[in-house]
This record gives structure tokens, sequence and C-alpha cells, in this order.
């Protein structure tokens, strides 16, 4: 199996262009299910994760082609021949739960797998089944599947408030209710930046919504979707993934494609640190203030709070930094794995519950490491950049699912990172 071995070598320096969002593109993607014409998304991210729903889309009997080495997915749903989401793929991704609400929307029935636990966290759908079920479905959970029905055999408005404002319900509910009859409301919705790519997306497809980026999104339903080209919204996360690059090194890189307003929460707390953001004509700019990164505490939130998917690449940075930073998971309730790998490369990080206390230390010292997840992955590469000798990151087919062309960009900027041979 494929590791990362990246080794400690000083500041970074150069350009990194920005792929388009993974998680807006797996939103985007079951949209198709709501339409018989074609559906082409642009930007496209060239990763493991798309190629899950592309493979998940073909069982339903969408067509799927990838086009442009993959910049271009041109998707139809002419004919749908299944509305079940087999467990066997729905294990390997989460957001295969996102084609439950366009299904139900279309056909009026739909028999998704549930997705089970994951490295984070138990990740419930109860968020999920509540929303659809103010549109008028009916969903009980039968081996391990939901099997959901529309009463009536369609979709009705409906007005429902999340007691949780989840990325993920919002998605389908939004998706769902396109199609019902009449108006729906959601309440306390999520207010991500993939959540108003998918309205944008929608809206292009004929859909009439309305308060996306809101906690309060209104849609008219109508009789029926047709095509559409989208461009997929950049990736948010994988930008400040690279933006701590320098900030870990030194040097200054240009993030291209790259938007404050993208991350501006995370913008504010590197500013804390000690680390400059600046936009250009082509995206951002990002360099460290001095020779060191100040302490600073951070809290997940939902957006426009600190994101949780960029909570362990910061921590990289913060096991450096002079003082002691206070870092609170509120989103996944088991999301601090990468600290005791972190740990092997000699930082000091006590984890109590949802709060890691990092202590900065002068240098991290590389280390064989593991990563357990997705951003975990990317955390420990992070830190290798700066840490003194080798670090082996080995599991690395968790990177291939969020980060295209890694090794590549990091090269890019002059970082010692190549793909091995590993365990
Ligand atoms: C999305 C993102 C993921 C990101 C997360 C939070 C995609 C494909 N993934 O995931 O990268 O980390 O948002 O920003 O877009 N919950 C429930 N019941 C539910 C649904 C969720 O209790 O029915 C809980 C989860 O267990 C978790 C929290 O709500 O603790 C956040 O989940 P949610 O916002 O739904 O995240 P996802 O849409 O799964």
């Amino acid at each position: 199996m494929d590791a990362i071995l990246v080794k400690g070598n000083g500041p970074v320096n150069g350009q990194i262009p920005i792929a388009g969002a993974k998680n807006a593109c797996l939103t985007l993607m079951p949209a198709t299910l709501l339409s018989d014409e074609p559906l082409t998304l642009t930007n496209a991210p060239r990763l493991s994760d798309i190629k899950t729903m592309s493979a998940l889309l073909g069982s339903l009997g969408a067509e799927v082609s990838s086009l442009n080495d993959g910049l271009v997915l041109a998707m139809s749903t002419h004919n749908l021949s299944s509305v079940r989401a087999d467990y066997d793929i729905v294990r390997k991704m989460r957001a295969s739960n996102l084609v439950l609400g366009p299904l139900l929307a279309r056909e009026g029935h739909a028999v998704v797998s549930l997705p089970g636990g994951c490295a984070i966290g138990a990740r419930p759908m109860d968020l999920h089944t509540s929303a659809l079920e103010a549109l008028g479905a009916e969903i009980e959970l039968k081996d391990g599947y939901l099997h959901a029905k529309a009463i009536g055999g369609k979709l009705k408005g409906g007005t429902h408030e999340m007691r949780f404002a989840s990325v993920g319900a919002t998605e389908n509910f939004v998706m769902a209710a396109t199609l019902a009859k009449g108006t729906s409301v959601l309440k306390n919705a999520a207010r991500e930046p993939e959540i108003v790519d998918l309205v944008q997306c929608l809206r292009k497809m004929g859909a009439q919504i309305d308060g996306e980026g809101t906690s309060e999104i209104i849609i008219q339903g109508v009789d029926r979707l047709h095509g559409a080209t989208h461009p997929v919204v950049t990736d948010r996360i994988e930008l400040g993934t690279y933006m701590l690059a320098p900030a870990i090194a030194g040097g200054e890189v240009e993030l291209l494609g790259g938007r404050i307003a993208l991350v501006q929460s995370f913008v504010d707390k590197l500013d804390e640190a000690g680390v400059d953001v600046w936009e250009t004509d082509a995206g951002l700019k990002v360099k460290r203030r001095s020779d060191h990164i100040n302490a600073v505490d951070v809290r997940t939130e939902v957006f426009p709070g600190f994101p949780t998917d960029l909570q362990a690449q910061m921590m990289a940075m913060l096991c450096t930094a002079q003082g002691e930073s206070n870092l609170e998971e509120t989103i996944f309730e088991n999301r601090f794995m990468h600290a005791p790998e972190l740990m092997r490369m000699g930082a000091d990080i006590d984890v109590h519950g949802g709060v890691a206390k990092v202590k900065g230390v002068k240098r991290l010292k590389g280390a064989p490491v593991m990563a357990t997840d997705l951003r975990a992955s990317v955390s420990l590469i992070l830190a290798g950049l700066a840490a003194e000798g080798e670090t082996l990151v080995s599991r690395v087919y968790h990177l291939d699912r969020g980060y295209e062309k890694l090794e590549q960009k990091l090269q890019a900027v002059g970082a010692k990172v190549e793909r091995v041979q590993g365990n």
C-alpha cells in the first residue's frame, strides 16, 4: 500500500491551484437524479470519493461520464432503473446518503442503507429522516436500510426546524422539496458555501429557492427540473489546508482560485496566530509575519464558524506555536485521532473529552505515523513539512478521497513530498 514520505526542508514558495470542492461536488452529483435531462458539472475535483459517487449513481441507472481529464462530469438520468443505495457503496462514503432526498422526490420511494459508524463518530441519520418526514415521507428502518416512501406517492411542501444545522440534512431537504407539491420552509438550515452552490445549480435546473446562505431556506416546488451546466465552487478545505503550508514551513504561497470569504473564520485565527493573508488577482497569498506562530484558541462550529474539517490541520500548526492553544471540537465526538500521531512526532497534546490542549514545542521530529481519516492524514503531512528528519505517513488512501495531486501540488512549492511503497 502507498505511503507518503515527507522530508522537513524549510520554506515553501510559489503557487498552488485549488480544485473544485469535494463536498459540493458530492451533493451536486445526486441532483442529476432530479431530472431526466443532462446535468454537467465543470471544475470537478479528481478524487476517489467522486468515483464512488459515480458508481452509486451508475447503480441507480444514471449515466456518468468523466471528461476533460476528470474536470467535467457529464451526467444523465434519463432512465432511473433502481431506487436502492446498497450498503456496499454507502459504507465506503457517508455522502452516499445524499441520494435519499432526490430519489424520494422523483420516484416517491427509496431504499438507502444506513452508513454505519466512521472513524470520527457515530454520524446518525435522524436529522435527515425527520426533515424528509416533514415533506410527507414515511421512513422505516429495516435490515440496516432506510425504507422511505412519500405518502400518496408524491412529496408535499412542509415546514421543518432542525435541532442542529446539519449540512447533509439541509441538502437532502432542499433537493427533495424542489419537486414537492407546494411551499417548503427549512428553519435552522445549514449555511455552508456548498449549500449555496447546490441551490445555485438547482436554480439553473429550474428550481424556485430563496434564502440559501441564511438559516431559513424557502422552496417553491415545481413539476419538473431540466438540464443545466454548473461549475463546482472552490474547495475551501483544500484551500485552508494549503494555506497552512507556508504558515508552518515559512515562505510565501499563492493559492490560485482562493477567496477570503470562503474561509473568513479561519483567516481570522491565522491573523491571531501571526499569519498574513491577502487577496490577489488570482487568489490569496499567505505568509507568516515573523519566524514564530502565536498560540490561539479554536472552537469548531457550523459555518460561518471555524470548520471542523480544518481542525486537524490547524492543530498541526499549533504544535510548534509559542504558548498553549486550546482546540475545542463541537461537531464530531471523536475527531482528535491525529493527536496521538502528532505526539509521536514530539508534539505536547493533552486531550480531554472535546478539548485538546496543545503546548507548543520548538520543533517536531519526523516519525512513521498512520492516517486515520482524510483530514487527519493531511495534518500529518503538514506537520512533516517543518519537522526535523523524515515523516512517513501510511494509509494514504484516505488522502486520495479528498486531495487531488497532493504530492505534485506540494512539490510545486518546493516541499520534499513523495509517494512511496509503504505498509
Ligand atoms: C458534511 C461534510 C463533512 C463535514 C461536516 C460538518 C460532506 C460530504 N461532508 O458532513 O466533511 O465535516 O459536514 O461540517 O459535505 N448528525 C446527527 N444526525 C443526523 C446528521 C448529522 O446527529 O441525521 C450529527 C453528526 O453525527 C455530526 C454533526 O451532526 O456530529 C454534523 O453532521 P453534518 O452537518 O450532517 O455533516 P455531514 O453532512 O455528514
